[in-house]
């Protein structure tokens, strides 16, 4: 079976890819020169495929690259390029929380793509995804850095919310079933075994870093200011909007309400001390996480070697 991946260079791409067969897996994405709102060349990289993993997605805007462009207008050419290239099935990789009219537009437009897969006539499963973790995640990596860059953590709120966090395993055990075709309902939602309050969870990854910050619960509005601040100042922020968002209103129920996949392919494994140290990252968030670092050292590079892109 030959699978196209957009997205297969991020976090939940790259594990699927590694479970696949190099040789029968097209990665399409910026950084293999693919934007996914160019239906010539998504029509080219799927010729020859039966299915696509639709993957591809921000968790915050930057410039042209908005939630509109990427979510909704890139599914939109995801779709056609697959209806183009005669692929049998594309399983796209949705939040758990997508919805309309609730104020968001990462989840607005989310939806807005899981709608565009559902009503595109090519068979199809859409996966609503809890919060995943796992090597090279953005939940426990972001954790770790933080409490071992500062000595208090911020927490969301003064009523816990909770979490169902997915182990990278589960989740691509499920792309896999979905892939073949052995989830009976076209529509899934994929949580974690284990449901925790996330102060729990963040306490968990902690331990498993060997650090004791001070943890201080505060109003949902200073998340979000947070979050503006870091998305303005960071590379990768600490806490994006959209992420912010998530973490206000926990990631434990599907909305709207959706099927889980049946015994057996449905995640199992808990949020342990073991798999939270399989994600941990190295380091801490230092100076080169800061936008204008990264603006910096690229311009002293360009006066030494001349032109070279600037990263946002
Ligand atoms: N991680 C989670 O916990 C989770 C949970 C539920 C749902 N999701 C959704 O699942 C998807 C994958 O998540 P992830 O954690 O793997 O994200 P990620 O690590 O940020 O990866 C995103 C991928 O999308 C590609 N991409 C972004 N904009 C693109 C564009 N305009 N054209 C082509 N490719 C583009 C990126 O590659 P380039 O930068 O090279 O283009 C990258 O390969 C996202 O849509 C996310 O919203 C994630």
């Amino acid at each position: 079976m030959r699978i196209a991946i957009t997205g297969g260079t991020g976090f939940v791409g790259r594990h699927l890819a590694a479970r696949l067969d190099p040789a029968d897996t097209v990665i399409v994405s910026r950084r293999t020169g693919i934007a996914i709102d160019d239906i010539d060349a998504l029509t080219a990289a799927f010729t020859g495929c039966d299915a696509v993993v639709h993957c591809a997605g921000i968790n915050r805007e930057i410039g042209g690259q908005t939630f509109e462009r990427v979510h909704v207008e890139g599914t939109r050419a995801v779709v056609e390029a697959a209806r183009r290239a005669g692929v049998g099935r594309i399983v796209m990789l949705s939040f758990l929380r997508a919805r309309p009219d609730c104020g968001s537009a990462y989840h607005e437009t989310k939806w807005a793509a899981e709608e565009l897969i559902r009503q595109s006539g090519i068979e199809h499963t859409v996966l609503k995804a809890g919060m995943i973790y796992g090597p090279g995640d953005h939940m426990v990596d972001h954790v770790t850095k933080a409490v071992r860059t500062w000595p208090v953590f911020a927490t969301v709120g003064f009523r816990e919310r909770k979490v169902r966090p997915v182990p990278i395993e589960d989740a691509v055990d499920v792309l896999l079933a979905a892939l073949q075709g052995r989830l009976p309902d076209s529509t899934v939602a994929v949580m974690g075994a284990e449901e925790l309050e996330l102060g729990e969870a963040v306490r968990r990854i902690a331990r498993v870093a060997q650090r004791r910050p001070v943890y201080i619960p505060v109003p949902v509005w200073t998340i979000r200011a947070l979050a503006q601040l870091t998305e303005w100042t960071m590379v990768t922020p600490l806490v994006a909007k959209a992420q912010a968002r998530m973490l206000a209103e926990g990631v434990s129920e599907a909305a709207p309400s959706t099927p889980e996949p049946p015994p057996g392919i449905r995640p199992a494994l808990p949020f342990s001390e073991e798999r939270i140290r399989a994600a941990l990252p190295g380091g801490r968030f230092t100076i080169d996480d800061l936008r204008p670092t990264r603006h910096a050292r690229a311009c002293l590079r360009r006066l030494r070697n001349g032109p070279v892109a600037v990263a946002s």
